[in-house]
């Protein structure tokens, strides 16, 4: 029996990318901490550590913590800020045969209008990923993923900056319906949706009788969220993305072929990888390689052939 090699490549809104597998922000920084391992030409695509108008330091640390199944992180969204990243790592990036993707967080509209207009018209960004789990200081505080009025206004300023660089809008699971914040997204021009974000929690030394983060709560990642992130892909799929036509980029705890093969047929386009790479920095092409693999093992001619395809 001839078998064919599957075709790995995906499209995500106007993003060509040569197989599914892509990095998850805040995991390998601009991407320069796994080009040490290997050829980043290997991925489908990098998406960056969230980037802010300012530079900004982050919370003193501790910052990270690790728990069962998973961590905690209270990073703060320390990063070099637009002008250093557009002056220092986003040439170092184009070395690589890669499409980027950049992750942009805000604390007022302004903000983000003015870095995504900025990215958009840069050479060699191929999307933009709104980190949209962000306190909105101007509307009191609130994060702008959790209210979908000020997502939608949020998301709508933002397309009209964004014309070349694919529009990506990345969810916070810390919702009571996931499905309302995507519709809000898609409704106000996302081309691509992304989730989840990390699940808020806590950690406490059980002796010294105080939080493990100095900033008290932090974000869960890791496989510990992977069901979490499933059922909300699954259910982004059935009631906005399937019938819209929009992408999922799936992520949360995934680690492992089989975990990738999973979002996909939970309704994921594509995924991205973020704390796994704190175990093994090889995983994404480690993925790629399993995943061509598997696809072959299903007699799928390529990964779109298991979006969505759950039985039952
Ligand atoms: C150390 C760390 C830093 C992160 N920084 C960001 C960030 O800057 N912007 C963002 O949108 N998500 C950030 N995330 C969230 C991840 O991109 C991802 O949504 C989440 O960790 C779930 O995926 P995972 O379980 O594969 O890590 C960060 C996660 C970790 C663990």
């Amino acid at each position: 029996m001839i078998r064919h090699e599957p075709d790995m490549g995906v499209t995500l809104g106007r993003l060509k990318m040569k197989n599914p597998i892509a990095t998850a922000s805040g995991c390998s920084g601009y991407g320069e901490e796994l080009a040490q391992f290997y050829d980043l030409a290997l991925l489908g695509a990098i998406v960056t550590k969230s980037i802010t108008l300012r530079p900004r330091e982050g919370h003193p640390p501790p910052r990270l913590a690790e728990v069962r199944a998973g961590m905690l992180n209270a990073i703060g969204l320390a990063n070099v800020g637009l002008e250093a990243f557009l002056r220092d790592k986003l040439p170092a990036l184009a070395r690589f045969e890669v499409p980027v993707i950049v992750n942009v967080a805000g604390s007022t509209r302004e903000e983000y209008l003015e870095v995504c207009a900025a990215l958009d018209a840069a050479p060699g960004v191929a999307g933009i990923e709104l980190n949209v789990s962000c306190p909105n200081v101007k509307e009191g505080g609130m994060e702008f993923g959790i209210d979908p009025a000020t997502l939608a206004g949020l998301v709508q300023d933002v397309r009209r900056k964004v014309s070349r660089a694919t529009l990506i809008v990345k969810l916070s699971p810390n919702v009571t319906d996931i499905a309302v914040i995507a519709r809000a997204a898609v409704d106000a021009g996302a081309e691509a949706l992304s989730l989840i974000n990390t699940l808020r929690g806590l950690a406490i030394d059980p002796w010294k009788g105080r939080p493990i983060l100095t900033n008290v709560t932090g974000g869960l990642s890791g496989p510990a969220i992977k069901p979490v992130a499933l059922y909300m892909v699954r259910r982004v799929w059935e009631q906005v993305a399937g019938p819209r036509g929009i992408p999922i980029l799936g992520l949360g705890g995934i680690q492992f072929v089989e975990d990738v093969i999973e979002f996909l047929r939970a309704g994921a386009t594509a995924v991205s990888v973020g704390t796994a790479n704190f175990v093994d920095p090889e995983t994404g092409p480690k993925l790629v390689a399993g995943l061509r693999e598997a696809l072959e093992r299903l007699g799928c001619g390529s990964p779109g052939d298991l979006t969505g395809r759950l039985e039952g």
